[in-house]
């Protein structure tokens, strides 16, 4: 048992995809996996455990931002030895050509997270991907025929604006799409020595104001999905 985290030792495997939403990691849970144990329902954070082509895997939600996300990533690799964390989430896109349901492999995460400021003392950490996941997960998605863009994105602390062309700056530095998570992710996984891949799907495209119906939304979802589950 953790703070946050009510699983026995040995209940969480090694391996744990982590989506924002806990309602999504259970429907993800009851749709692909096998064997399925529910571990953990403390402040409705769902988490479970099962398998998914004979491999053991869990799936925990985190919720949003980097504060939470960060009590959990800490709180699974701290107190379950979890190795192996794949954010599954959405983003949107700050370059115009980007489409809705396209699927990034987030192979760094710059940001504005006070969490990085208060680590770091001021000074820039350069958080990314393990390349190993990285690799397996656009192989797979290669053979799986799903297309993914691989390039950075950034992680920031306020989903709502106050000032305009915010992320002008970003964009034209090549930063594909904004979310809310990976920055912590990667950290934490850096200063513990395990490995850590955000694979993230479109959800909206700031710059053109397009968004995603629910059915491409499920659609995309899907395809990360798969993509993050063969990584067990
Ligand atoms: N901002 C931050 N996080 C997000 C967004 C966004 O526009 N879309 C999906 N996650």
């Amino acid at each position: 048992m953790s703070l946050h985290i009510e699983a026995k030792s040995g209940e969480i495997a090694e391996t744990i995809l982590l989506p924002g939403d806990p309602l999504r990691a259970k429907h993800v849970a009851e749709l692909f996996l096998e064997d399925v144990v529910c571990y953990n329902k403390v402040r409705a954070m769902y988490g479970y455990t099962g398998t998914y082509k004979g491999k053991r895997v869990s799936i925990q939600g985190t919720g949003m931002g980097m504060p939470t996300v960060g009590i959990y990533v800490e709180e699974l690799i701290s107190s379950y030895n979890v190795q192996n964390l794949i954010r599954v989430g959405t983003c949107g896109a700050i370059q115009e050509d980007l489409n809705i349901g396209q699927v990034i492999l987030a192979t760094r995460a710059s940001g504005d997270s006070g969490a990085n400021m208060l680590y770091f003392k001021g000074m820039d950490f350069a958080p990314t991907a393990n390349f190993s996941l990285l690799n397996q997960a656009f192989q797979r998605a290669q053979e799986l025929e799903i297309d993914t863009l691989q390039g950075s994105i950034f992680s920031t602390d306020t989903f709502y604006e106050d000032y305009p062309n915010r992320w002008d700056i970003w964009s034209r530095h090549g930063i594909l799409a904004i979310e809310m998570e990976s920055q912590i992710l990667y950290t934490l996984a850096a200063r513990h020595r395990r490995k850590a891949l955000s694979i993230l799907t479109i959800s909206d495209n700031i710059v053109t104001g397009k968004s995603s119906s629910a059915q491409e939304r499920e659609q995309s979802y899907t395809d990360m999905m798969k993509i993050a589950l063969e990584l067990a």
